[in-house]
């Protein structure tokens, strides 16, 4: 069987679905890896290195006519979507209940589409969860933003000049992107505390030497699956108007706060923003999705009136490609792995693995929520 990596193409992508350490174990299963030529160019990979790995090196039309499963970080564009065919596979990240339609037509080619976002989060999982590993290098990369745009330093620093006091970092958020984040910050030298709405991160965030912040306006707000459900208007005000005290003793506030097939919950207002003080940072890592300060323009960097920086950086993981590259491919493989028996692809449906992240198969769409997704959109549009 053939494994085809192919070059990304989404504009600021510099991520590569398989790096050159993780062909091994591949090979070790018997499977073929071969590699667009420049694939991993971005993320510091030479087609030499691929090529030393024991990977064939070949242009596009080949490497979509040849390969058997096709691996990739971002969705294939129109183009790509085209040379796709009928018994190939295809696994990346294909956003399927925001975006139901593309599986829906590669389905209707032919193709299987797997999507990683809906790998199911159980521990049998965790290797393939590249939702975590890539979240993991947003949450390290936006503190290391914030540090580099504070004016002033991050730890305690006691000098002959006389003492600076460690920053004040506020964490909102406190998932896999976040904990990460309080780590980063603590490793720093900050002094930092965190605010979730699920109440079983205040123990994760003090184990890695976070204050946890409890607010009383607004209780447990835990849904399903380990997320956070969306707040009502009564509980998303009270929020607001409870955080602006934390928000207002930061130095750098980050924010992670995501709620699945959701806009973004605001939880920086823009009163929060006037109450903070001038050179002050914030890094708004749901920029994305609408962000989680009032005033965030994704892609940018906004200066407000009263000095105040916000940042809303767009695609973190691909401004530390290599490292991000490196551990998607281990996700990669794993999940390659999971599917391959006696060298060729093997979709056993009873399996949680499978039915959780195979979106189409078999000429239609085979994930219950994308199809619920897909039927509710298109009857709308009818
Ligand atoms: P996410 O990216 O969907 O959200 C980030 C954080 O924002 C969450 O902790 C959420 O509670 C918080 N949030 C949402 N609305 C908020 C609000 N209004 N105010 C304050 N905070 C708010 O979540 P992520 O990082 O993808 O994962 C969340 C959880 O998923 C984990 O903590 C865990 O329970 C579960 N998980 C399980 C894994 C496994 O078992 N293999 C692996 C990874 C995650």
């Amino acid at each position: 069987m053939k494994v085809g990596v192919a070059k990304e193409t989404a504009p600021n992508e510099r991520r590569v679905a398989l790096t050159p350490e993780a062909l091994g174990k591949l090979q070790k299963a018997g499977l073929e890896i071969l590699v667009e030529q420049g694939a991993g160019d971005g993320a510091s990979y030479p087609d030499e290195a691929y090529s030393s790995a024991g990977a064939t090196v070949v242009d596009r039309d080949a490497l979509y006519q040849q390969a058997d499963v096709i691996v990739k970080v971002q969705k294939p564009d129109p183009a790509e979507a085209r040379l796709l065919r009928s018994g190939q596979a295809l696994i990346a990240f294909l956003s399927p209940l925001s975006e139901p339609e593309l599986p829906e037509q590669l389905g209707q080619a032919g193709v299987t589409a797997i999507s990683l976002e809906s790998v199911p989060r159980i521990s049998r999982a965790q290797t393939m969860d590249a939702l975590s590993s890539q979240a993991n290098v947003g949450g390290y990369k936006a503190v290391l933003i914030a540090a580099a745009a504070l004016g002033r330093y991050f730890p305690l620093l006691m000098t002959a000049a006389g003492t600076a006091p460690p920053a004040k970092v506020l964490i909102l958020g406190i998932g896999v992107a976040g904990l990460q984040a309080i780590a980063t910050a603590r490793r720093l030298g900050a002094s930092v505390s965190a605010y979730d709405v699920r109440p079983e991160t205040k123990e994760q965030a003090e184990s890695l030497g976070a204050t946890f912040v409890t607010l009383k306006s607004v209780g447990e707000a835990s849904g399903t699956g380990g997320y956070a459900r969306e707040l009502t208007a009564e509980e998303r005000a009270a929020q607001q108007q409870e955080l602006n005290r934390y928000i207002a003793e930061s130095d750098v506030v980050v924010t992670t706060a995501q709620v699945p097939g959701r806009k973004a919950p605001v939880l920086v207002s823009e009163e929060a923003i006037k109450g903070m003080k001038p050179g002050t940072v914030i890094v708004d890592m749901a920029a994305e999705q609408g962000g989680n300060a009032a005033l965030t323009k994704a892609g940018e960097v906004v200066t407000t009136p009263n000095g105040v920086f916000i940042h809303g950086p767009l695609n973190l993981p691909s401004t530390m490609a290599s490292g991000a590259s490196l551990m998607y491919a281990r996700n990669i493989a794993a999940l390659l792995l999971h599917f391959v028996k006696d060298g060729a692809m093997h979709y056993d449906f009873e399996d949680e693995i499978t039915r959780g992240s195979v979106i189409s198969h078999g000429g239609k769409l085979v994930h219950e929520a994308t199809l619920a997704q897909f039927q509710a959109k298109t009857a709308v549009k009818g």
